[in-house]
């Protein structure tokens, strides 16, 4: 008499299976990522990502009123900055007028609640696409990290909730901890990305910023020294061990599908919140496919933000937040 034990007995109706469901995914489970131009009235499709955009300080209040309105709770913010006010030095990061800083004050004017989140790297201000300080063909450690811990402080006082070091330099996490208590700013988190790796999968980013290394003479044409390796597995442990030890708040594994072996490794090694980043070269190949009628956008979409979820995820930054929440209903 086999079998006694028929697995498919739970599966026959969608009431059982909801019933039965491990995981399911809500508003509360998204960042929002958004890109931010200088200019008024701007809504600049991004060509390598479809259906995503660069907004103005104006268009961006709109926007954000729209997440805020369809239960969506945070936004991770990045700018994208012009070429004259690039240099090698994080000038233009520091700025207190600059277009981050605005930016951040604009989402905090409209929506006051919205948890504000802020990318920190030099990448979209450097003149070489890097990001930290490039010298004698080198992305240098200790003083990129003095410079970064600054950029964190700067968007601490414009009001930024969380900080989002995405530079993978050793120890930046202890220093901006350390800045921004002494500065006061103690109840300011920080979301490190902490087993970030060198993908191919961000170009289309890149694309959205204008930030990709440069090609010239004595600058590195990867991040390939300072982002991780994509065979490696236990150091993706190591990473994040030191960013927590170091004071981080929340810890990110980046990109996503690739890495989920990566993020069950984590989620049962640390107690913090784990995010994950599904990057922008993940969601123009569901785009790209779908376009050509050759996967069910929805479905696929629905699938890969399930898989993230299911393999230890809190939290999931992702450009298809908003078609996920429109779809949940
Ligand atoms: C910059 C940064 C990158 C991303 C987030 N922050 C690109 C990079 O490291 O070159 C990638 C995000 C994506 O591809 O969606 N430090």
């Amino acid at each position: 008499m086999y079998p006694l034990r028929r697995n498919r007995r739970l599966r026959t109706t969608p009431a059982l299976r909801a019933l039965v469901r491990e995981i399911s995914i809500t508003p509360d489970d998204f960042i929002v990522p958004l890109f931010v131009v200088e200019g008024k009235g701007k809504k600049e499709e991004i060509n390598s990502m479809p259906g995503y955009y660069r907004y103005s300080l104006d268009t961006l209040k709109t926007e954000v009123k729209s997440l805020w309105d369809l239960g969506l709770k945070s936004v991770l913010l990045f700018v994208k900055v012009s070429d004259k006010l690039k240099d090698n030095a994080g000038t233009e990061a520091i700025n207190p007028d600059g277009l981050m800083q605005h930016a951040i004050q604009t989402v905090k004017e409209v929506c006051p609640d919205m948890v504000v989140m802020t990318d920190v790297a030099l990448d979209p201000y450097s003149q070489f696409g890097h990001d930290g300080i490039v010298a004698n063909g080198q992305v240098i450690n200790d003083d990129s990290n003095a410079i970064l811990a600054e950029m964190a402080l700067s968007h601490a006082r414009a009001g930024a909730d969380i900080v989002a070091p995405s530079d993978m330099m050793d120890g930046r996490i202890f220093e901006m901890r350390t800045l921004l208590e002494d500065e006061g700013f103690v109840d300011t988190g920080i979301m490190s990305y902490s087993a970030k790796y060198a993908s191919a999968f961000y170009g289309p980013f890149r694309d959205a910023l204008d930030s990709a290394p440069v090609d010239a003479q004595d600058i590195p044409k990867d991040k390939k020294t300072y982002q991780m390796d994509p065979a490696n597995r236990d150091e993706a442990i190591k990473e994040t061990l030191m960013d927590i030890e170091e004071g981080a708040d929340i810890v990110m594994v980046k990109p996503g599908l690739c890495y989920l072996d990566i993020v069950r490794d984590i989620k049962n090694t640390v107690n913090v919140p784990v995010a994950v980043y599904q990057v922008s070269g993940e969601y123009a190949m569901i785009k790209a496919a779908s376009e050509r009628g050759w996967l069910d956008h929805d479905a696929v979409m629905m699938e890969q933000v399930t898989a993230i979820k299911r393999a230890g995820a809190n939290l999931i930054a992702s450009y298809f937040a908003k078609d996920v929440v429109k779809l949940l209903g």
